[in-house]
């Protein structure tokens, strides 16, 4: 399988009053050609800082990075400026989280997407633009007569296919999406999650799905990788629908628990106890350590070990589950 982009070690540390506070901590994970890796984790464990700190759109006053993030041939933290920016939208594009509500409201739809395109194609002709945005507009099955629309005259679920086509304009090789259905009911939302699974497979495109929802992300990713207080904690093949023997980590044992059951007619909900970590007080060792069922003595201050291979688990109680492909 061909590598799309590689993130490699990762470290991120926003920059606050009270100093700085550690976020991302030593990600690591390769993205291949046509596949769609999920990333799910509960709210603040750092999946929109994991996705714009992929796209580079952190100032350094903002944020401490090291690390890289390579994709094709370009590491985006070394290449300049302007390779920065047709690198941004061609080779690697983004959705971001509630981005349906940042389109401009003052410019029609077909304005959107004149703008996007003429950033990165300024030779394109008026007749030209006209022809791509029809496409695109019709790969996310919205009528092309809405380019005339503007932003507020559409429904959520459309605005966010307007967002979707928007990515795909100049025919990136990666997509991430920030929770790209979140805001939408549930009906909306499975119609847009079928589009995109369509469109991945259409284009082969390499796509990171970022989601907190463990059951939306694991019936359309062929990985799974799981955030805890800003580590990954396991990158799966096995969603939910695993069979039992399929061993996981205690914290996505806890994420598949926490997912309603049909029991009959009755529904059981089984959480896991406890809250998130604050980030500022993180200590050396598993940052799920205090709500861990399986615990052992050392998983306290005993750093979690560095894993880049295709699945994996990091935890302490269980050494011996690493699946290996392992990558140089
Ligand atoms: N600009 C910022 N400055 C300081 N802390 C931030 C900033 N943005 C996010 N955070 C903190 O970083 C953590 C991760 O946030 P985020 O990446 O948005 O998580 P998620 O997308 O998983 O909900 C949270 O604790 C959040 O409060
Ligand atoms: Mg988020």
């Amino acid at each position: 399988m061909n590598v799309a982009m590689a993130v490699e070690h990762l470290d991120v540390a926003y920059r606050t009053p009270n100093g700085l506070v550690s976020v991302l901590r030593d990600i690591s994970l390769t993205l291949y050609h046509d596949e769609i890796l999920g990333v799910v984790g509960e709210s603040g464990s750092g999946k929109s800082t994991l996705a714009q700190t992929i796209m580079r759109l952190f100032k350094p006053d903002v944020a401490s990075i090291t690390g890289r993030v390579v994709v094709g041939e370009q590491d985006l933290y070394t290449v300049s400026p302007r390779t920065l920016r047709e690198v941004r939208w061609r080779d690697v594009a983004m959705v971001f989280q509630s981005s349906m509500n940042a389109l401009n409201p003052v410019i029609s739809i077909q304005a959107h997407f004149t703008d996007t395109l003429l950033a990165h194609l300024p030779h394109l002709t008026a007749k030209e633009i006209e022809e791509r945005t029809r496409n695109l507009l019709q790969q996310v099955r919205l009528s092309p007569a809405i380019a005339r629309n503007y932003p507020h005259e559409l429904s959520g679920g459309m605005r966010q296919r307007v967002v979707i086509a928007l990515a795909l304009a100049l025919d990136p090789e990666v997509l991430i999406m920030d929770e790209p259905t979140t805001a939408l009911d549930v009906v909306v939302q499975r119609s847009i999650l079928n589009e995109i699974a369509a469109i991945q497979r259409q284009r082969r495109l390499a796509v990171l799905l970022i989601s907190h929802d463990f059951s939306l992300v694991s019936s359309l990713a062929q990985r799974i990788a799981v955030m805890y207080a800003g580590q990954l904690m396991e990158i799966t093949e096995h969603g939910m629908n695993s069979d039992a023997s399929v061993a996981h980590h205690p914290y996505t044992e806890g994420l598949i628990a926490a997912i309603p059951q049909l029991l009959g007619n009755r529904v059981r909900i089984d959480g896991i106890p406890g809250d998130p970590p604050d980030l500022a007080e993180l200590g050396t060792g598993c940052p799920f350590y205090d709500r861990c069922p399986k615990r052992l003595a050392m998983c306290e201050t005993t750093p979690l070990p560095p894993r880049s291979t295709k699945t994996f688990i990091r935890c302490h109680a269980m050494p011996d589950i690493e699946e290996g492909n392992h990558e140089g």
